[in-house]
């Protein structure tokens, strides 16, 4: 359901963004950035249910032996828009489902703004088990994890990927770029189009940034119109 602008204000307040400035960020083109999925995997030809299975079961790293239970993503296997973060934290670990902590709930008002909850998206990580400490990710945990991630996108065929914070950014895009250079620019995997903007963790501590995250959500809202005409 798309928000009324009423709606769309009291959501934008609810992010503690004050007021709206439409603005054009039409940026470079779709193809300018491209980035292959790599589609033949061993996760490559699993459905839904096996490969929720088979993730379940993971011992591809050493995060099998710390975590308290895989977090294989939440949300719409159809949607349109999938949110990539980071990794499972603390709590995510617990509940077995990503960002429902305060930065989850920051995130919930994100998507509460475009118009999408948490049922309507599919929210993942890069990583499905929790790094203890909250450390990041490693290298070789996130090549581990990568083809599961892969297979979702597959499943999914989303029309927008939200990458949020700089773990998911470069994993995703194969960078070391910070946040600040890889947001509101359209980028692409394999061939989908990508957005990249700024954590809500990194939102709650920084709340001056939530206007730019506002204007990279509309970017990606933008380019998802258009991948679907
Ligand atoms: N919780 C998640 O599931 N992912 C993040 O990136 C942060 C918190």
């Amino acid at each position: 359901m798309i928000p009324s602008e009423h709606q769309r204000r009291a959501y934008l307040q609810a992010m503690g963004i004050d007021i709206w400035l439409p603005r054009d960020e039409s940026g470079p083109e779709l193809a300018e950035v491209t980035e292959e999925v790599t589609a033949q995997t061993s996760a490559g030809g699993m459905d839904w249910n096996e490969l929720r299975d088979c993730v379940a079961s993971c011992t591809r790293c050493e995060l099998a032996e710390t975590r308290t239970q895989t977090v294989f993503g939440v949300g719409n296997p159809n949607a349109d828009w999938l949110i990539i973060g980071e990794a499972p934290g603390a709590e995510e670990d617990r509940r077995g489902e990503p960002f429902v902590g305060r930065a989850g709930k920051l995130l919930d008002e994100m998507l509460r703004a475009i118009g999408q909850s948490r049922d309507s998206v599919f929210i993942a990580n890069i990583l499905k088990c929790r790094p203890p400490n909250n450390r990041d990710p490693k290298a070789d945990e996130a090549a581990a994890c990568r083809q599961y991630l892969e297979r979702q996108i597959e499943l999914i065929q989303p029309r927008i990927i939200l990458a949020v914070g700089k773990i998911a950014a470069q994993n995703l895009l194969g960078c070391d770029d910070p946040v600040g250079r890889m947001r509101a620019r359209p980028h692409q995997l394999g061939g989908i189009p990508l957005v990249v903007t700024y954590h809500p963790a990194y939102l709650l501590r920084s709340p001056s940034q939530k206007r730019k995250s506002w204007s990279d959500l509309c970017l990606a809202g933008r380019l998802a119109a258009e991948f679907s005409e």
